[in-house]
């Protein structure tokens, strides 16, 4: 099948990627030149194990990228995945989704096929049909060749391959059963379970999703806390309430936090969006509220050692959100670091990929190349990202000028680290 995608960022490249190597013919839309060349020359913009594979195999074969919109016309299939940011109340920015609306609409003034656009943005349920549909009609003037559906993705960062090309389920919504029948044999190779329901309950089954697994790590965190006072593993715990079958071992790792561009925009977005309906989500804010708190939970202890931090050199190793990736968006090192420039410690960090990252937020941090150098001299330490590394370090603590360790994630061997809440 010949399908747009418009949006090649995170969710766009790796949609376009997949779809190509299922055999579908797949055009990337994006206005960002650079990220245009980069798909056409196999050179992929952002990392994502297996994603360079992809390209190298389909670039310029099935699989291209430009920047105007004429591809929509002569393609069965027009898949929107654009980002949706976070407003400052909590929101969801949907000012790209409509502009991807509005350029698809105008491609499909004169069209007399059949064309599916599918939404696979993160939208607050009854965007689709409220926003994106009138969008679309108005621009293409009220063309009834166009059906509406919504397909959203539930790719986690740094294995997105791997989680597209093995889905536990594939949700379909659709205004009618042709749009979606269209949609479902986009995914015909597929061994896995279709789940066909309306349009705003795949937007909500994408937002219930990341919200359960948000919830699902703050309660592991405010548990850990309790364990903490008790003396006991709350990974002990967690593990014995894991095997139950109803709950599973999955995201139940307490820790310092959840960060990354979703779960944070995606339960906040629905905080906002349930309040606006009238109803009052204090089970979703408090999700939110424990993981703000968290973070500090590890500087607390610090101080519990230290007392005041003004002129102490603390080492914060592990600055993305979570390992293998630079992102440090939300990422629980951002609040731990606040709290200790605004406690005057000089702080010193290391992150195999994400230091450029942090620097940018935090200019006054002090960057190393290792942990050992980011260790020399210190007189406390946090470890913020299960970075696998990190597992290795015993001696280079030895370096510390006080061999105080403390860990937001469980990821060191040595005996005398301190857990967050373990
Ligand atoms: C998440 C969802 O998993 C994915 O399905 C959705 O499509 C996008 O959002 P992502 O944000 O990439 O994916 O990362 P994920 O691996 O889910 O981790 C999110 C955060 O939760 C990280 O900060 C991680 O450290 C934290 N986490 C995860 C925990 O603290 N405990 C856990 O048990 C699992």
């Amino acid at each position: 099948m010949k399908i747009s995608i418009v949006g090649g960022g995170y969710v766009g490249l790796i949609t376009g990627a997949c779809l190509a190597e299922m055999g579908h013919e797949v055009k990337i839309i994006d206005v960002d030149e650079k990220k245009v060349n980069a798909i056409n020359s196999a050179k992929p913009p952002i990392y994502e194990k297996g994603l360079e594979d992809l390209l190298i195999r389909h670039s310029g074969k099935n699989l291209t990228a430009g920047s105007d919109f004429s591809s929509v016309r002569d393609s069965e299939l027009s898949i929107i995945c654009v980002g949706t940011p976070q407003n400052k109340d909590g929101s969801a920015d949907l000012g790209y989704i409509i502009s991807a609306a509005e350029s698809v609409g105008k491609e499909l003034k004169i069209f007399d096929g059949y064309h599916v656009v599918a939404v696979k943005s993160t939208v607050p349920p009854g965007t689709t049909t409220g926003i994106v549909l009138p969008t679309i009609m108005k621009a293409s003037e009220n063309n009834s060749c166009i059906g509406f559906a919504m397909n959203p993705e539930f790719l986690r960062e740094g294995i997105a391959v791997g989680d597209f090309m093995n889905p536990d389920r594939i949700v379909i919504g659709s205004v009618d059963k042709r749009a979606g029948d269209l949609v479902e044999s986009v995914y015909s190779g597929f061994n896995t379970k279709i789940l066909r329901t309306g349009i705003v309950s795949a937007e909500m089954i994408k937002y219930a999703s990341n919200s359960f697994l948000a919830t699902k790590i703050s309660f592991s965190n405010e548990i850990g806390n309790i364990c903490k006072t008790l003396g006991i593993d709350v990974y002990e715990v967690m593990g014995g309430v894991g095997l139950d079958h109803r709950i599973s071992p999955y995201f139940l790792n307490a820790g310092c936090g959840f960060g990354g561009s979703c779960f944070p925009k995606d339960v906040s977005a629905l905080i906002h969006f349930a309040r606006l309906k009238g109803t009052d989500p204090v089970l979703l804010e408090s999700v939110l509220k424990v993981n703000q708190m968290q973070p500090l939970v590890i500087v607390d202890i610090l101080k519990k050692h230290l007392g005041s931090l003004e002129g102490k050199r603390i080492t914060v190793l592990g600055l993305a959100f979570k390992g293998d990736t630079d992102d440090v968006r939300d990422s629980r090192a951002i609040p731990v670091i606040e709290a200790l420039i605004a406690d005057k410690a000089e702080v010193h960090v290391y992150d195999p990929m994400a230091n450029k990252n942090m620097k940018e937020l935090f200019p006054v941090i002090i960057c190393h190349e290792s942990a050992e150098d980011a260790l020399k001299d210190s007189d406390g330490c946090l470890v913020m990202t299960e970075w696998p590394e990190f597992s290795r370090l015993n001696k280079e603590f030895d370096t510390m000028k006080n061999r105080l360790i403390i860990e937001g994630r469980r990821i060191l061997n040595v005996p005398d680290a301190e857990g967050i809440c373990w």
